[in-house]
């Protein structure tokens, strides 16, 4: 079956709130596996199998949120050429977790859609539309 694993790391709960509702939006289309993890508990197994992988994280201190960084050293030694990645998350003023997520897919042979999914503090309405457009085009397109 087609995998979606979307893995994210939040501090205040607005990139979980992006997470979950990209999350959901994947899951109104059957027949695609979608895993929805915390990066605390998420493990090698969740991503190492899926067909695209949606990486979420907030900025602090003009940097990814430290809590990501584990999971991202440990997809270090997988083989992730040409799945589909997409980054997302919420920030404040400087947004250096994109780029840095979008950077690190990259630099792992993925197939990254840019620009990702971005919002300034809480996500309002349009962004959590967003996020749920994204999740459904995501899984309609690995299942495709
Ligand atoms: C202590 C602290 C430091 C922060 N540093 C930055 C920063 O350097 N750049 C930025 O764009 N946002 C910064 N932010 C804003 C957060 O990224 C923003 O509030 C975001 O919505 C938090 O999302 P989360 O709940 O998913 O962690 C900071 C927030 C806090 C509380």
């Amino acid at each position: 079956m087609p995998k979606v694993a979307i893995i994210y790391a939040s501090g205040l709960g607005r990139t979980k709130q992006m997470a979950e509702t990209i999350a959901d939006g994947a899951r109104t289309i059957e027949g695609v596996n979608v895993v929805l993890k915390d990066a605390y508990d998420a493990t090698i197994e969740d991503v190492k199998d899926a067909d695209a992988i949606l990486l979420g994280g907030s900025t602090y201190n003009y940097k990814l949120i430290r809590a990501m960084d584990p999971f991202l050293d440990k997809m270090k030694g997988l083989d992730l050429k040409g799945k589909v990645g997409i980054a997302f998350g919420s920030y404040g003023w400087s947004g250096e977790s994109i780029p840095t997520i979008t950077k690190r897919m990259k630099a792992f042979g993925m197939n990254v859609i840019e620009p990702g999914v971005t919002a300034i503090q809480v996500p309002d309405a349009a962004i959590i539309e967003r996020c749920f457009k994204t999740g459904r085009t995501v899984a309609q397109g690995i299942k495709a």
